[in-house]
């Protein structure tokens, strides 16, 4: 998939959520593994809601000032053909609520110290973007408030980033009380005060976290598995908070008072801060002793969402090699004009004429062996030497072979010498060989300092038979 979106270009789709679709993309003057960025559209019911539009155009814009190593980079954000969206740092892997759900399945817990690695992680995360200002000192009560595990993300290489920051503000106002069906499934983690539909702050998105933590602990969601949104929200705002440690015994009591600070109904008894919170946390971390044994949160990623982690590697790659064939298309385009088929013109006859010259020296060789016969037997091995590499310059490049095939080569920088399977053919780059069908080549290509190998098939079909090879500065 290679779909055109503004000044972007839209290479796999990841996921489509509450109220957009998520792609894997690339801005199209960059390459690929340089900076893949995910693009999150909006979906089209959401574009003509005036006040929903309003709201998040203006959460992006604060947003997208803040930098912090666990919350997801936007770098841009707006309209295209009639579509909002935001394009944003992608995170390569998975997110937490994937995790959790395997480990559900499983009927298993994620390990106490990948627990507390999320943990610190987001709450620092929390705590840099609540305390976000303007440029002016002024403090904008930046809040989340769409806490929940499919907006924690955690990546292959280890990175831990909070998405969707502020960006589903809008979710949760009566704009959207039309809309109900788009927040569903994420019920079970909004605050009490969420719920009772009460001014926000940083502290409810505390409550969310805890929600989470404890899920993360217990192996099974507090409120989500209610039979009905208003039992989830009924039970949010009324039910007691069950004792982690009667659910999962191996979660020591320390924790248990941590998580029923934060998750206290009435918001004045809970963490005032995520910072407050995280210190706790860590002075908790800090009294337990460190169990190498455990395995990395990316170990654990990448055994659980192998075939995932393969595919998008293989993605990647394919369109990074799409970038590539176009930045040489633009090299070759700049050839043409300078005569191309002239230069391949010259290019044969010199091949032509180096291979009548090889056939002239057998034939001098064969008239000194009638002569000399006493050398005729030494005489005779050279012309069949000759004859052999003769044959082989035929078979390798005359056009009238039987079972040959044309075969097209260019080299990025051009004008590089070709060498076939070890032997100087005489030519440069760009070039038109005729060449036989399913015998294995190997070319090497110099040019000054740069060089590249390409062993190589020449095949049925035409279009497998054109090389653009990229020459690299010889190590
Ligand atoms: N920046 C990103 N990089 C990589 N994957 C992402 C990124 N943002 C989102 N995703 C993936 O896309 C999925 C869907 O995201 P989306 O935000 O649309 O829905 P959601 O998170 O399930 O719900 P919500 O509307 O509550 O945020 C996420 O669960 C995550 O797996
Ligand atoms: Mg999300």
């Amino acid at each position: 998939m290679l779909e055109r979106f503004g000044e972007y270009q839209l290479i796999h789709k990841i996921a489509t959520g509450g109220m957009a679709e998520i792609f894997l993309a690339k801005h199209t003057n960059s390459p690929v593994t340089s900076m893949p960025i995910a693009i999150k559209r909006i979906l089209k019911q959401f574009n003509n809601n005036q006040a929903f539009i309003k709201m998040f155009l203006a959460e992006a814009r604060i947003i997208c000032n803040i930098t912090h190593e666990h919350i997801v980079k936007i770098y841009d954000f707006g309209k295209n053909e009639e579509t909002y969206y935001i394009a944003m740092e992608y995170v390569f892997g998975q997110s937490l609520g994937q995790l959790l759900n395997k480990y559900d399945q499983k009927a298993k817990t994620l390990p106490m110290e990948n627990v507390l690695e999320v943990a610190t992680a987001v709450l620092s995360g929390l705590e840099y973007a609540h305390n976000t200002r303007d440029r002016n000192g002024m403090f904008l009560n930046v809040v989340h408030l769409d806490m929940n595990p499919n907006n924690i993300l955690l990546s292959y290489d280890g990175k831990i980033k909070l998405v969707d920051f502020g960006i589903a503000h809008a979710t949760y106002t009566k704009v959207l009380k039309n809309n109900l069906q788009s927040v569903q499934g994420t019920y079970g983690y909004l605050s009490p005060e969420q719920c009772q539909e009460k001014p926000l702050d940083r502290r409810s998105d505390i409550f969310s976290f805890a929600v989470i933590l404890y899920e993360m602990l217990a192996g099974k969601s507090l409120f989500k598995q209610m039979e009905s949104d208003a039992a989830i929200l009924n039970a949010i705002v009324n039910d007691e908070i069950p004792d982690i440690t009667t659910i999962n015994p191996q979660v020591p009591r320390e924790l248990w008072f941590i998580l029923q600070k934060a998750l206290q109904k009435n918001r004045e008894r809970r963490y005032g801060s995520a910072s407050e919170m995280l210190d706790d946390i860590k002075r908790f971390q800090n009294m337990r002793e460190f169990n190498p044994q455990v395995e990395s949160l990316t170990a654990v990623l990448k055994r659980e969402f192998a075939a995932h982690f393969i595919k998008m590697n293989r993605i990647l790659e394919k369109a990074q090699a799409a970038y590539l064939m176009d930045e040489l298309f633009k090299d070759i385009g700049e050839i043409e004009e300078v005569d191309l088929n002239e230069k391949i013109r010259i290019q044969q006859e010199e091949i032509v004429q180096h291979i009548r010259k090889e056939e002239e020296e057998e034939d001098q060789q064969e008239r000194r062996a009638e002569r000399r016969s006493w050398i005729w037997s030494i005489g005779g091995a050279v012309a069949i030497l000759v004859l052999f590499f003769a044959a082989l310059g035929v078979y390798l490049f005359f056009p009238f072979q039987k079972d040959t095939v044309q075969v097209f080569i260019a080299t990025m920088p051009p004008e590089a010498d070709i060498f076939v399977d070890g032997r100087d053919a005489g030519a440069r780059t760009p070039v038109e060989l005729q060449l036989v069908k399913g015998r294995t080549y190997v070319f090497e290509f110099r040019k000054e300092d740069k060089v590249a190998e390409l062993p190589f098939v020449p095949s049925e079909n035409p279009n497998d038979n054109k090389i653009f090879v990229k020459l690299k500065t010889r190590q």
